[in-house]
């Protein structure tokens, strides 16, 4: 099989792609013959050994995949061999064949077509345990989301949008943010042009926002945690500028806020049952046609390099999935 492998830590040009033997699952596990593969955040930063799992090299990134399971390891009954899937698996997606433990794969609805599964796994399952187990956002709240139309941003304005919140969707360019307008924000901030909280101020006055969710960190994190209303939540979920914010504690003090965690993969190892829910109500809202996944564009996985360079250089708006097709 075809894999794109990382042999050195460093930037992904570094990224090469090589035939490999195919991995065999163990027990609990599966292998799934990957249809597509969605490229994240975590999977440019996992390259340059800068994320908190750093896997011994060589390693193959890639960490939200869809496929075909074609072999079942010893004691694993919830899947077999034909079954289509979806899943975060940590590393090995971009590959033509990856290994996942069983309880990190969900069969893939019907109406769904594999490109959009393999960018909906990780996106749309953090943005709905933020928003609802980490959030509690209720109808009628307003929920501010920075970086909205990036991947797990443009998840989150879609799904604050069917929870019944007001969002405020901002991001760096007007380009970005018709495209968080087009997925259910009724307000948008560029927040390259204007300054945050003066435009924050003009859309919701002196009361402030109830929930923000912050897939970018750096000085947006401050200002929007002084935009928070009485009792809002502040979701740290990311920090794709590179910057971890430092906040002064006397805010969450004074604006009796709460500043709240949002980890996919503790949630899902520490609530499988919870996770699964949550996925039960994104499949039934995307097939209602609530959940509109944009995949901006896709390539080949012999495109991995550019792939995660123009990710990483505010180049990608929604997802960007690689396919693993052989060129003809
Ligand atoms: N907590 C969790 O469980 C979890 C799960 C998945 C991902 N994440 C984290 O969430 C963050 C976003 O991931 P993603 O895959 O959605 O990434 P993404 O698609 O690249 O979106 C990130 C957004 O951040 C903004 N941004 C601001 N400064 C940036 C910079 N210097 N470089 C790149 N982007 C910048 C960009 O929007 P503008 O240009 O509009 O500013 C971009 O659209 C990452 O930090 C990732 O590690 C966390």
């Amino acid at each position: 099989m075809r894999a794109v492998m990382c042999k050195t830590l460093g930037p992904p040009k570094a990224l090469v792609v090589e035939e490999c033997a195919s991995p065999m699952p163990g027990a609990g596990e599966v292998r799934v013959a990957v249809e597509a593969a969605g490229v994240n955040f975590p999977d440019f930063l996992i390259v340059q050994g800068k994320y908190q799992h750093k896997p011994p090299l060589p390693f193959s990134p890639g960490s939200e995949i869809s496929g075909i399971v074609d072999a079942v390891g010893e004691g694993v009954t919830s899947l077999k061999a034909g079954d289509a899937v979806l899943g975060v698996i940590g590393v090995g997606g971009f590959a033509e064949k990856a290994v996942a433990r069983a309880e990190h794969l969900l069969k893939r609805p019907a109406t769904m077509d594999p490109v959009t599964a393999a960018g909906f796994a990780m996106t749309y399952g953090t943005s709905m345990h933020a928003l609802k187990q980490r959030a509690d956002l209720q109808p009628g709240e307003t929920l501010l989301v920075l970086g909205a139309a990036g991947g797990v941003g443009l998840a989150a304005v879609e799904i604050g949008a069917a929870m019944g919140a007001r969002v405020i969707a901002a991001a760096s360019s007007p380009e970005k943010l018709e495209i968080a307008r087009a997925a259910g924000a009724s307000d948008l901030i560029d927040y390259k042009k204007d300054g945050l909280r003066d435009r924050l101020k003009e859309i919701v006055g002196e009361t402030g926002v109830d929930v923000v969710y912050d897939p970018v960190g750096g000085e947006l994190f401050e200002q929007a945690l002084r935009s928070t209303a009485w009792e809002g939540r502040m979701l740290v979920v990311g920090f794709a500028s590179g910057e971890i914010p430092k906040a002064p504690a006397n805010l969450p003090l004074l604006k009796g806020c709460s500043i709240v965690g949002v980890s996919l993969g503790g949630f899902r190892k520490r609530h499988p049952e919870a996770h699964a829910a949550n996925f039960d109500q994104l499949f039934a809202w995307h097939a209602e046609g609530r959940l509109k996944p944009l995949v901006s564009r896709t390539l080949p996985m012999s495109k991995a390099a550019e792939a995660l360079t123009t990710l990483a250089s505010r180049g990608a708006v929604g997802k960007i999935v690689l396919t693993m097709e052989r060129p003809a």
